[in-house]
């Protein structure tokens, strides 16, 4: 091996390399944490992963493992020059052996939006093996039982989630510290989908409401079928993980939710959709006039109160009062208040969006850092 013994290379295996988030957190990483930038920890792609095939870095002597240039296409690279190995998650921890590397020297970065079982039980098992994971899929938090949860979350060197929620601003470690410190949470409130706020914010301006969603898909603000957002989950599974976070042991089932629009939307293709929706512009606009003369606005709230032994959870689209927090935020602005006993703390910021959540995903990997070097 023909490493110079003042750098230590940080290796790290990047699930969904292919697409938005991974994609960009590959191009960050060459663009800022190789040993090109100086770098006394680059990081190192040993491996990448999409849903199809997997690309391992075999030359043990560079410092940076795979790269890629910003020009470069990494998903043509993997289609032709991965293996396919059936056994996905298995096959991602076999190729451990192949590189010769060992559980606790290596970093798996979960940015896929994998909702499967497999996925909760490879974060378990990486885990409970001793190795570490930062993701930004909210899946295996979210649809963890809570015991699961727990177990993952447990070692906070080990399973960094922040980028899951609000990536880049500190909700998550602001709750994780409220909840060491013993500081009871009462209140969790706040607009976490920047489509929804983009949505919102267009009809303010009267906007037709099929006109702005067809924007926002355009602009990549909302998922390839926007039901998906409009739908509250993705709202509904930030609320969750905060609120485990913050201690509640609270599942899905416990949440009320309330779509953005009514549930009949959700069977059709994304093309249909946009279609099916313009029958909802008339409804909207006259919602919005009636709610402009009382002063109030349409948000896509999430909240969880408690009171007394007594929690509740809702995701729902409310009209809110000029006094609330929620009223002046703009575009794809998302904004949470959190109320302990010992504070309160409010942050609003425009939506992290792919680059920022890859950014997010680095500041993690510096926080697993072991004996750091200046
Ligand atoms: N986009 C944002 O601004 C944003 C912000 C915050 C958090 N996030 C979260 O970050 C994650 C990624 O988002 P994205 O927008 O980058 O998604 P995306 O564009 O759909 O990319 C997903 C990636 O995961 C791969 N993949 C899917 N299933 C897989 C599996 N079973 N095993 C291995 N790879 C798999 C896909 O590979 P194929 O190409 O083979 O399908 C693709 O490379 C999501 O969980 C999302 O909620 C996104």
């Amino acid at each position: 091996m023909k490493w110079n013994s003042y750098i230590h290379a940080q290796n790290v295996f990047i699930i969904g390399a292919t697409w938005s988030v991974g994609r960009e957190l590959i191009y960050q990483i060459s663009d800022y944490d190789s040993i090109e930038n100086n770098h006394t920890h680059p990081t190192r792609i040993l491996g990448v992963a999409n849903s199809k095939k997997i690309l391992l870095s075999v030359d043990d002597t560079s410092y940076s493992g795979l790269s890629w240039t910003r020009d470069a296409n990494i998903n043509a690279d993997i289609t032709t020059h991965g293996i396919v190995l059936t056994a996905w998650y298995d096959s991602i921890l076999w190729s451990l052996d192949i590189l010769g590397i060992s559980m606790s020297d290596i970093v798996f970065i979960d940015v896929t939006a994998d909702g499967s079982r497999a996925n909760l039980d490879f974060h378990l098992r990486v885990i409970k093996s001793g190795g570490s994971i930062v993701t930004a899929n909210k899946n295996p938090l979210a649809l963890s039982s809570i015991e699961e949860f727990y177990l993952l979350t447990q070692d906070r060197l080990r399973y960094l989630y922040r980028s899951s929620v609000m990536a880049w601003w500190p909700a998550v470690s602001e709750l994780l510290n409220a909840y060491d410190t013993r500081n009871k949470v009462h209140s969790i409130e706040g607009c976490f989908s920047g489509t929804l706020a983009y949505i919102c914010s267009g009809l303010e301006k009267w906007e037709s409401f099929s006109s702005i969603v067809r924007d926002a898909h355009t602009r990549k603000y909302t998922e390839p079928n926007p039901w998906d957002d409009l739908s509250g989950h993705d709202v509904m599974r930030k609320i969750l993980i905060l609120a485990r976070t913050a201690g509640f042991q609270i599942s899905a089932e416990d949440i009320t939710i309330k779509p953005f629009i009514d549930k009949g939307f959700s069977g059709y293709t994304s093309n249909e959709f946009f279609d099916q929706i313009e029958a909802l512009d008339g409804a909207f606009e006259a919602e919005i006039r009636s709610s402009q003369a009382k002063w109030e606005t349409l948000r896509y709230v999430a909240k969880l109160w408690f009171n007394w032994d007594t929690l509740q959870v809702s995701v729902w689209p409310r009209y809110v009062e000029k006094q609330s927090s929620l009223w002046s935020l703009q575009g794809t602005h998302n904004k949470v208040i959190i109320t302990t006993d010992n504070f309160v703390t409010e942050f609003s910021r425009p939506w992290a969006g792919i680059q920022n959540t890859a950014n997010s995903i680095r500041v993690d990997l510096a926080w697993l850092l072991k004996k750091r070097i200046a």
